[in-house]
């Protein structure tokens, strides 16, 4: 099998739409600014919530910055985002080299696109957003300290999406072996909690202090878990690539780990995608939604 990082968030898509927390998103829809906002989406990789909130009918004026460090994900995302804009009928515009302009009647979004790793985007000082999005991307950085500098990007009342944030929490059903499973689990987590860069296995549950200790409001909270299973012994969409990729995760993670076997391992994997192949696996990941607000008066 190919791994492509564009079309593993492509076939993610699915899953988040069923994820997302609808509580979360109404309060976020109650507490949007009338009139054209300005948003700015960190680690958005190919532009799948910008797609999303055009076919959700979210947005009508916007301007909408999408930042990711990874360049085959922005140009993914420039030359996918204008076709999903013909799909909904909407007129497609390049108004200047690395923005797009999506417009009808009713819409006119201003797409700009920025390959850039999120702290060096946020030293260039950009115009301060309504809206910062980050989705699936928090519990890869380093924390608290990474949400102080994301939340500058804000104007001192703006709102701030926070989604898919993991929680501590990865299933995989049927049991192979429970022993083994539980260990492969935690080694897996451990592996978040350790990386270089940052991140935390346990972001969701830590996000209620952090985002309070820079002095944010938490509007709204909860569980946008990931479930995927087989209808009939079929998986939806393209929701089969999607658990391939999960499994590359872990091979990517825990190949030639100290503390695991690698046969053992390698025996592991061919029984989980014989798994995926029959229709029987089903992967649970538990995350959480947020949306919260500054107050105006915090120092970020
Ligand atoms: C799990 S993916 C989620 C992508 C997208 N939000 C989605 O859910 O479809 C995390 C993304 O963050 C990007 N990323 C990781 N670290 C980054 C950084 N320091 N600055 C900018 N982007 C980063 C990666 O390139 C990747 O596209």
């Amino acid at each position: 099998m190919e791994y492509s990082f564009p079309h593993y968030l492509l076939a993610k898509q699915s899953v988040d739409d069923r994820a997302l927390n609808w509580h979360v998103y109404q309060t976020l829809l109650a507490n949007l600014p009338a009139g054209p906002i300005r948003i700015i989406e960190v680690g958005a990789g190919i532009g799948s919530m910008l797609a999303r909130l055009l076919r959700w009918g979210t947005l009508s004026r916007a301007e909408y910055v999408l930042v990711d460090e990874m360049d085959e994900n922005i140009q993914y995302a420039a030359d996918w985002l204008p076709r999903v804009a013909l799909e909904l009928h909407l007129h497609v515009e390049h108004p200047a080299p690395g923005q797009l302009r999506l417009w009808d009647a009713s819409h006119d979004v201003l797409v700009t696109f920025q390959t850039a790793d999120v702290f060096d985007f946020i030293h260039t000082r950009p115009a301060p957003a309504d809206l910062l999005i980050a989705h699936a991307f928090l519990d890869l950085l380093p924390m608290p300290a990474s949400l102080g500098e994301l939340f500058s990007l804000l104007r001192p009342t703006g709102l701030g999406w926070l989604t898919i944030n993991f929680d501590g929490v990865t299933s995989l059903e049927p049991t192979i072996d429970s022993a083994l499973d539980q260990h492969i689990e935690r080694l897996y987590h451990h592996s978040m909690d350790t990386r270089p860069t940052g991140g935390d296995s346990q972001a969701g549950r830590h996000l209620f202090s952090h985002i309070r200790s820079v002095g944010a409001e938490i509007l709204a909270a909860g569980a946008s878990d990931w479930v995927v299973h087989a209808i009939a012994r079929r998986y939806p969409l393209e929701e089969a690539y999607f658990l391939h990729f999960i499994l590359h995760f872990f091979e990517l993670s825990l190949r030639g780990h100290p503390d695991l076997d690698a046969a053992q391992f390698e025996n592991w994997l061919a029984q989980r995608r014989e798994q995926i192949t029959r229709g029987e696996l089903v992967y649970i990941a538990h995350q959480t939604d947020f949306l919260v607000k500054l107050n105006g008066s915090n120092s970020v």
